[in-house]
């Protein structure tokens, strides 16, 4: 990730990103600062950037021209992401770090004084973000703080995989209490749970402190979170096929956009959002609840999974279409495309074992490898893969340090991208992957689960032999093609 920073100021976001995790993560090339001075860029004699805003009012305004230059020498003919940080702008959230952590290479614009003129805006700036409702004599703070928010979420800056996942507000919940030795301080004792090593309690102990932390603290992240516990529940009383929903939800991806019981069929109308993957999952308990919830997919969705077949002439009219996913046709190197997809999900507890031993996380490394082994249309390609390894999602098999098959978790949640090299097959090693990405699964707390190509009858049979089971109902995957052709990416 490369960060540009448009300031006044350039020592302060110098001095203040280069300290600490973040200076030593750009020490490592983990992401590469570049502030740039605006006032390096104004034709003015005296270094001058600001004038009298037209129409009068207090202060001075930062003029258009500085600022159109000083971005034209970073971006050149590129269209970069440019954020400017003012407090008009939409409140900065986790969702929107995680959204921006995506990019290759983000654009900060640090206003002054009192604000900047509206015409270089229009002209460069593609996300305004406030960090809260207050007012600061200066982008830079705010710039630093989104900077710092953006800068953990990248693969290796904070050196533990799973403490980027187990931040405040991960599912809606603030993080639990956290003690270090020793075990009495001013005469204030350890919780006894977390001195007894039984992970199942601890993780039951944290969970209950950080549902009663953030009902003290944040009744209004503890309201969303009750409502979404409400509707879970509810899928979990037909979880043998709702397992997609819950999984989003659980996992702090999904949205619920619409849950309401109609009564009628036994069937509910949900429609549950997964914004980070695009993939909008619903079931509707008639047609007319159908159309109505078909109105409420939102305009970035890629993919729609549905359970219920009337739901794809209504779809199709909204421009989904059952290409499908793409499945392995013959297990040598064949892909076919298939709307209808069985889904499978593993709910024992206990981890399986993993007989072939050589299972590890994959690096950038193994980017190519995996471009060439895996089919192109599925979830968009190249920048899929890519995405994939720098989230941790992949894992390969090696053979004398050889890579010779990967398997890994897709963004919206669900188990696949299982390959193999053909002449190492028949060796238990694409069970073995599986089994570890399952274990991993586990490890975060996720029910683990996959779509098979509905046909694919020795498939069902592998997963049956790990202990997967089949849902009652297929599933519809519905992508979405615009009237020339295209697809979403
Ligand atoms: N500039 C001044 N105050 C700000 C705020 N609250 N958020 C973003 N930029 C700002």
């Amino acid at each position: 990730m490369k960060f540009h920073v448009l300031t006044l100021f350039p020592e302060m976001i110098a001095q203040g990103l280069g300290q600490g995790i973040l200076g030593k993560a750009a020490g490592k090339q983990l992401f590469t600062l570049n502030v740039v001075n605006i006032r390096d860029y104004t034709q003015e004699r005296h270094g001058k950037v600001d004038d009298y805003p037209y129409g009068g009012g207090a202060g001075m305004l930062m003029q258009a021209q500085p600022v159109y230059d000083a971005y034209k020498a970073v971006a050149g003919g590129r269209k970069i992401r440019t954020i400017y940080v003012t407090p008009q702008g939409e409140p900065f959230t986790q969702k929107k770090a995680r959204e921006l952590s995506e990019e290759e290479e983000l654009l900060f614009l640090c206003g002054h004084y009192e604000g900047i003129d509206e015409r270089v805006l229009e002209e460069i700036v593609t996300d305004s973000v406030s960090i809260g409702d207050y007012v600061l004599t200066g982008g830079e703070l705010p710039a630093m703080v989104m900077i710092d928010a953006i800068a953990r979420l990248l693969p290796g800056v904070l050196g533990n995989d799973a403490s980027a996942e187990e931040e405040s507000f991960h599912c809606d919940l603030l993080e639990y209490p956290q003690y270090s030795r020793p075990e009495i301080w001013h005469g204030k004792q350890v919780p006894e749970v977390l001195l007894a090593g039984d992970h199942r309690k601890t993780a039951a102990w944290r969970l209950e402190q950080s549902i009663s932390r953030t009902a003290r603290r944040r009744p209004d992240l503890y309201e969303k979170y009750c409502k979404k516990q409400d509707i879970i529940k509810r899928l979990f009383s037909e979880k043998r096929n709702n397992i997609h929903m819950m999984e989003a939800l659980a996992s702090g991806r999904g949205e619920i956009l619409y849950a309401a019981d109609t009564g009628t069929s036994g069937e509910w109308d949900i429609l549950v959002y997964d914004g980070e993957s695009g993939i909008c999952m619903m079931t509707a308990a008639d047609e007319t609840s159908g159309k109505m919830l078909a109105e409420r997919i939102p305009a970035d969705a890629r993919w729609i999974v549905i359970s219920q077949p009337f739901m794809k002439e209504i779809l199709e009219k909204r421009e989904f279409s059952d290409s499908g996913r793409t499945f392995p046709e013959d297990r040598k190197g064949k892909f076919r495309e298939t709307a209808l997809c069985g889904q499978m999900l593993y709910t024992p507890r206990e981890t399986l074992s993993v007989r072939y031993k050589e299972v590890h996380r994959l690096s950038e490394k193994a980017f190519s490898y995996i471009c060439l082994h895996y089919p192109e249309k599925e979830g968009g390609g190249e920048d899929y893969i890519r995405e994939r390894i720098r989230a941790g999602a992949l894992y390969g098999a090696f053979e004398e340090e050889r890579l010779i098959g990967f398997a890994g978790v897709h963004r919206g949640g669900s188990l696949g991208m299982l390959y193999v090299e053909e002449s190492r097959r028949g060796r238990g090693i694409g069970e073995s992957l599986e089994a570890y990405v399952v274990n991993q699964m586990l490890g975060k707390g996720r029910t683990p689960y996959l779509y098979v190509d509905e046909k694919d009858i020795a498939m069902y049979r592998l997963q049956e032999k790990l202990g997967f089971y089949k849902a009652r109902k297929n599933f519809l995957w519905l992508k979405k093609v615009l009237a020339n052709g295209m697809t979403l990416c």
